[in-house]
């Protein structure tokens, strides 16, 4: 479900036509739905409504400040994966919002910064990492309270690039060992053993996954209880699987179906840490077309987007449903299927400006024929894309809208060329 839509042949985000964003903001630019965003959270918080979850929003998708301010204002917490993120996460607010901590490598400034800020839980990732954590929290008079992650070793549910979850990934302490590493901090001074985190991979399409993590989750509190530590937490990360393609996402009550026995089992608050879900379907990239071009028998569209605005395709190999903002009535206003032949298109492969031939949004992809100065949305844009945006080729990076019914508003202006050089100190003069 979203609210991009066309009418009359023009695509809308919620009541206002994209080419007025365009035309005000220019391109390339993310246009998100607020109504879309707030759907999603709600859709998880009422599929697990029964357990009471804490749902902690992924900064790391999208970290915008207006974007988790919204979800903070609407009860969610935020995951965070480093000191910048924290910030954010301080800055989104509210003062109470739960912050959990995540990341194979947090530094002892991140951890110190994270303890002075209330940080809710630690998710721990190597038994050197919790007892640097131990170490900063004795120093600080305090106790951490962490949550184990362990990578519960499930067979392989998405691309090898983000499945963490399978045995040999960076991930976690290992389902073999977490024991043995929980059995030597019983009643550490700076340390309480709150919980058990597990973040399985991201895009997942399948609950299966969830059901046999939680299983194991449960037979690893169960021992962690006997050790002695109270555990009182089950943290099951994120990775809800979105629509890409076509509408392949499972509604969020089939993730709720396949955690809540286990937590229920396991007497503990739920905590997730969805990203994706909450953000992806409601975010499109908006770029303009700057020439056509054949070359070795292929077509090419050479658009002012590119990888370092969405590395997503170039990176995983992901499918982005791309299409014009106002297509010609030669062509479906929108495609039921956009990997199906479409009438009155032509393979064509959506390219950028980056100088590498890895630059591109889309391969062999049926588009009309398009001119210059038409506009594309990219779709399925509103988590990783921004976040992992850069200034590769000293691009500037992109501008970013937020959409409610018939208003909208910039919620992060267009880098300049002054922006680009702003933290270099010039020795030479
Ligand atoms: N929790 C932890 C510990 C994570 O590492 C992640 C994502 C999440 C939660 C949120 O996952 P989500 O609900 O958004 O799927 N750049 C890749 C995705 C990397 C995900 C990294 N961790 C992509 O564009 O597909």
């Amino acid at each position: 479900m979203d609210h991009f839509h066309y009418r009359d042949r023009v695509l809308h985000c919620e009541d206002v036509p994209v080419p007025e964003i365009a035309a005000k903001f220019g391109t390339p630019v993310f246009i998100y739905s607020q109504a879309t965003l707030l759907h999603h959270l709600k859709e998880i918080q009422t599929a697990f409504a029964a357990v009471k979850p804490i749902i902690c929003y992924s900064i790391k998708a999208n970290g915008n400040l207006s974007l988790a301010r919204l979800m903070g204002q609407q009860g969610s917490g935020f995951d965070v994966t480093s000191g910048g993120e924290f910030y954010r996460a301080l800055q989104a607010g509210p003062k109470d919002a739960k912050i959990v901590f995540a990341g194979v490598g947090k530094t002892d400034e991140e951890i110190e910064y994270a303890l002075k800020n209330n940080v809710y839980l630690f998710d721990v990732e190597s038994e050197e990492e919790l007892h640097a954590i131990g170490a900063v929290a004795q120093r600080l008079g305090v106790k951490a309270a962490v949550a184990l992650r362990v990578n519960p070793d499930l067979p392989p549910k998405t691309h090898i690039k983000t499945d963490t979850s399978v045995k040999g990934v960076k991930f976690g302490l290992d389902i073999e060992t977490i024991l043995e590493v929980a059995s030597k901090v019983v009643n550490h001074p700076g340390l309480e053993v709150a919980g058990l985190h597990m973040h399985l991979g991201s895009p997942i399409l399948s609950a299966a996954p969830y059901k046999m993590g939680g299983e194991k989750g449960v037979q690893l509190i169960r021992e962690l209880r006997k050790q002695g530590h109270r555990v009182r937490v089950l943290n099951m990360g994120g990775g809800f699987g979105i629509h890409y393609r076509k509408q392949e996402a499972l509604p969020a009550s089939a993730f709720a179906e396949a955690i809540i026995p286990s937590v229920m089992e396991a007497e503990c608050q739920l905590v997730l840490e969805p990203g994706r879900f909450i953000v992806g379907n409601s975010g499109i990239l908006v770029s303009k077309v700057l020439f056509n071009k054949e070359t070795g028998g292929k077509r090419y569209i050479i658009q002012d987007a590119a990888m370092n605005d969405l590395i997503r395709p170039t990176l995983y190999d992901s499918f982005h449903r791309i299409w014009p903002v106002s297509p010609g009535a030669e062509v479906p206003e929108r495609p039921e299927d956009f990997e199906a032949e479409i009438a009155g298109t032509v393979p064509q492969d959506v390219v950028g400006p980056v100088c590498e031939s890895g630059d591109y949004l889309a391969k062999m992809r049926n588009l009309p024929i398009v001119k210059r100065g038409d506009l594309l949305a990219v779709y399925s844009a509103g988590a990783y894309g921004m976040s992992m945006a850069s200034n590769y080729n000293a691009r500037c990076r992109a501008a970013e809208v937020l959409v409610s019914g018939r208003e909208f508003r910039l919620i992060r202006r267009r880098e300049t060329f002054a922006d680009l050089v702003a933290c270099e100190q010039d020795c030479l003069t």
